[in-house]
C-alpha cells in the first residue's frame, strides 16, 4: 500500500526552553527505525520552533501548532503560512480538536459583531478550518488535518456523520491531498488516558478512507495516511499500530516523554506485518 507510518508529537502549551532542549537531546538519543519506515515531526510552542529546530536530529521534522487563515497582515497574535515557510517549518497542525471547541475554530467562520449592548454572533457559511488548510498547502506547507468527535456525539451515534461533515470542509476546498495527513483524534480520548480501543479506532479509520474513496478518489483513500490521536503511550501503541487502517499516530501528553520513542517504534509492526 506505501504508506509510510507516520508520528506526530504535539507539544501543546508545554515547555521551558530547559525542558524542551532535555526532550530534544532525549529524542535525539532515541533508536528508531530508519526514515523508509517512519516519518516522525514533533510541534513545538511557535516560539521554540526555532531551537528546536536547531538541536533537533535532521530525521525528524518539526510542525506549527496553528496557522493563520490566509495572506499575513494586520492580524496580531497570529502567525501566517509565509512566516512558517520562511522559519523552513515543513509541518503545521490544523483543526486541533483544542482550537476548535475552546478557540471557537470550526467548520464555519463565525464573526462577533457589537449590536445595541449585545455581542451578536454570525456564522458565515465559509468553511474556517478547510480555508485554512487550503491556504497553508497553497504556501507550500505540509499539513496534519484533524477531525474526531465529543463525547456527545459518539453517544448519539453520529460518530461517522461529524467526521465525515469534517472532512469534506476540508475536501471541499482542496483539490491535491498528498501533502495532507488525516488525524482522526476523538475529543473524548484526547488528553484523558480513555484510548479509544483498536477496533473502535479501526473502525473509524476505514469509514474515513472509504468516504475518501467515493468523495474523493481510489487513489486518495488508498495513499492518505490517516492517523490516530487520543491518549496514545508506549504500552498501546503497538496493538493500535497493528490496525490494518491506522497509519501512525499524533501523540500528546507522551510525546513530553521517553516514552515517545516507543510510540514511534511501533512503526515496525507495519514493517513486519
Ligand atoms: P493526548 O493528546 O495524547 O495527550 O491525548 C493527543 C492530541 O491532542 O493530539
Amino acid at each position: 500500500m506505501g504508506r509510510k507510518f507516520f508520528v506526530g508529537g504535539n507539544w501543546k502549551c508545554n515547555g521551558t526552553t530547559e525542558e524542551v532542549k532535555k526532550i530534544v537531546n532525549t529524542l535525539n538519543d532515541g533508536q528508531v527505525p530508519s526514515q523508509d519506515v517512519v516519518e516522525v515531526v514533533v510541534s513545538p510552542p511557535y516560539v521554540f520552533i526555532p531551537l528546536v529546530k536547531s538541536l533537533l536530529r535532521p530525521d525528524f521534522h518539526v510542525a506549527a501548532q496553528n496557522v493563520w487563515v490566509k495572506k499575513g497582515g494586520a492580524y496580531t497574535g497570529e502567525i501566517s503560512a509565509e512566516i512558517l515557510v520562511n522559519l523552513e517549518v515543513p509541518w503545521v497542525i490544523i483543526g486541533h480538536s483544542e482550537r476548535r471547541l475552546i478557540l471557537g475554530e470550526s467548520n464555519e467562520v463565525m464573526f462577533f459583531l457589537p449590536y445595541l449592548s449585545f455581542w451578536v454572533v454570525i456564522i458565515v457559511p465559509e468553511k474556517f478550518v478547510g480555508d485554512k488548510v487550503a491556504y497553508a498547502l497553497s504556501q507550500g506547507l505540509k499539513v496534519i488535518a484533524c477531525v474526531g468527535e465529543t463525547l456527545e456525539q459518539r453517544e448519539a451515534r453520529s460518530t461517522l456523520d461529524v467526521v465525515a461533515a469534517q472532512t469534506k470542509a476540508i475536501a471541499d476546498r482542496i483539490s491535491n491531498w498528498d501533502d495532507i495527513v488525516l488525524a482522526y483524534e476523538p475529543v473524548w480520548a484526547i488528553g484523558t488516558g480513555k484510548v479509544a480501543t483498536p477496533a473502535q479506532a479501526q473502525e473509524v479509520h476505514s469509514e474515513l478512507r472509504k468516504w475518501l474513496h467515493t468523495n474523493v478518489s481510489a487513489d486518495v483513500a488508498a495513499k492518505t495516511r490517516i492517523i490516530y490521536g487520543g491518549s496514545v503511550n508506549g504500552a498501546n501503541s503497538k496493538e493500535l499500530a497493528a490496525q490494518p487502517d491506522v497509519d501512525g499516530f499524533l501523540v500528546g501528553g507522551a510525546s513530553l516523554k521517553p516514552e515517545f520513542i516507543d510510540i514511534i517504534k511501533a512503526a515496525e509492526v507495519k514493517k513486519n506485518a
